[in-house]
């Protein structure tokens, strides 16, 4: 049996992609491996959203061509493939800079994986990084449940062209998978004992794939039947545009017990002036407006938002602006990063750059007002009865480490318990990265076995 590593950097898709790589390559004889030493085949799953992104990679490609080396000595072959965002952008480029790459795949062709290593193993480097007109879903073998959680692709690419992001040129344009196909994926997920699924896409509530009635579905009546399949007990989507948050998504909140209540909707700046420079095409009140209606629907629900600070033009007053959009709102957790101009989009051209220095102290300043808000969330669940998806080990003997509600990592004591249980558990002491408690049903778990 050949085995295959696969690293993944970036996004909750590219995580879904790594997964479906290996799908892609199991019925070639590929067994998956964490160990690199022992792979033949070894894939980078690249992220180009910002610079050190890509720097990453090719520090790791450094590393890659060390394992190839000392394979080759004790006689094993080994190819390199570098997927995702950084391959469709750089292409051909990549093989220049590293020559221990073999296959260069972007995004949208790698379905043909097969056939490209296939090629590499009869020499020369293979690049493909085509938009093909075929489905690349079409071309992938049924999905396989990996654990009690999932990711499910249900739209790819951006028509939103925010002008300091490279999704829409890397990912292209905006797509979204037929309902049908959406349901029968999330049919064999909920099979093999997913409990939760998390929808994806980059910009996932821009949804409108083709309904059973022929129609366009939304984002909202998707989670509606998705949640009507049995053994679905958690529903989550990401990444979300502000302006994408209809009624009926905002209503799901409302009325599906499934759909968990936590909301990732980037904002990226809290001033007028940098979101229209940024394309974001809302301001701050019609953001704050978007949260209270979110708010009405699911009082409890847990914010969480990205954050760039340093676009091009960013006075002091537009980043206090943020600092203020933030104290206003309040956040659970959230990202937040410096600008980082990314060649072939608006902002690389615009000619007022903010130095790194002052870049790096605004990020200092909004990341410690977000975590002081991530914590007053977190301490806010202390006495509190959650429930509790438990996924895995915990970090010592007689731990589970599972998921609240609100996406908090929980930490639990149990010894009745396994990984896919929903509990109800106790919150009783809140670390810096995880919540701690003890399970609160006294008899059996609140669910059956699957
Ligand atoms: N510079 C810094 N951050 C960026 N992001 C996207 N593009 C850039 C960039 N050029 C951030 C945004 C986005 C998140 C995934 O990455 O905040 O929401
Ligand atoms: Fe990029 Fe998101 Fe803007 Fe699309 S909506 S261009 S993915 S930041």
């Amino acid at each position: 049996m050949k085995k295959v590593f696969v690293k993944s950097y970036g996004c909750q898709m590219n995580v879904y992609d790594a997964e479906r790589m290996a799908d892609v390559l199991a019925p070639q004889g590929f067994a998956e491996t964490a160990a690199i030493e022992e792979a033949d085949l070894i894939i980078l799953n690249t992220c180009h959203i910002r610079e050190r992104a890509a720097e990453k990679v090719y520090s790791e490609l450094g590393r890659v061509r060390q394992v190839k080396r000392a394979r080759q000595a004790k006689g094993h072959e080994t190819k390199v493939v570098v997927a995702g965002c950084v391959a469709q952008a750089e292409g051909r480029e990549i093989v220049r800079r590293a020559p221990v790459v073999d296959v260069v795949v972007g995004p949208q062709s790698y379905h043909r994986l097969p056939d490209l290593v296939a090629r590499a193993q009869r020499g020369g480097a293979v690049i493909d990084t085509e938009f093909p007109v075929e489905d690349k879903f079409a071309h992938l073998p049924a999905v396989r449940g990996r654990g009690v959680t999932a990711f499910l692709t249900i739209q790819e690419g951006c028509d939103k062209f925010c002008t300091f992001c490279v999704v829409p040129y890397t990912r292209g344009a905006e797509m979204s998978r037929p309902v049908v196909k959406v349901v029968a994926e999330a049919e064999r997920l909920a099979w093999a004992g997913i409990r939760e699924i998390t929808l994806i896409g980059q910009n996932v509530n821009a949804y409108h794939g083709e309904g059973i009635d022929g129609r366009a579905w939304s984002l909202g009546r998707l989670l509606h039947r998705i949640a009507a399949i049995p053994g679905v007990e958690r529903l989550r989507y990401t990444t979300s545009h502000p302006r994408d948050m209809d009624e009926a998504l905002i209503a799901a909140h409302r009325d599906l017990p499934a759909l968990m209540p936590y909301l990732h909707l980037p904002v990226q700046a809290g001033s007028d002036r940098i979101l229209a420079a940024m394309n974001r095409r809302h301001t701050r009140d019609e953001y704050r407006r978007i949260v209270d209606e979110v708010r009405a629907a699911r009082p409890d629900i847990a914010l969480s938002s990205d954050f760039i600070v340093g676009f091009p033009g960013e006075t002091d007053a537009d980043f206090e602006d943020t600092m203020r959009l933030v104290a206003e709102i309040g956040f659970a957790s959230a990202f937040s990063f410096k600008y980082s101009s990314r060649p072939g989009t608006p902002g690389a051209e615009l000619a007022e750059q903010v130095p790194e220095p002052l870049k790096a102290e605004r990020l200092a300043r909004l990341q410690a007002l977000l975590e002081t808000q991530r914590q007053a969330f977190n301490r806010g669940t202390i006495g509190r009865i959650v429930s509790v998806l438990l996924e895995k080990p915990g970090r010592h003997p007689g731990q589970l480490a599972g998921k609240s509600p609100y996406l908090q990592a929980v930490q639990i004591e149990t010894d009745r318990h396994r990984p896919g249980d929903i509990i109800p558990v106790r919150i009783v002491r809140v670390g810096s990265n995880s919540l701690f408690g003890e399970p609160a049903d006294r008899q059996a778990p609140m669910t059956a076995a699957a």
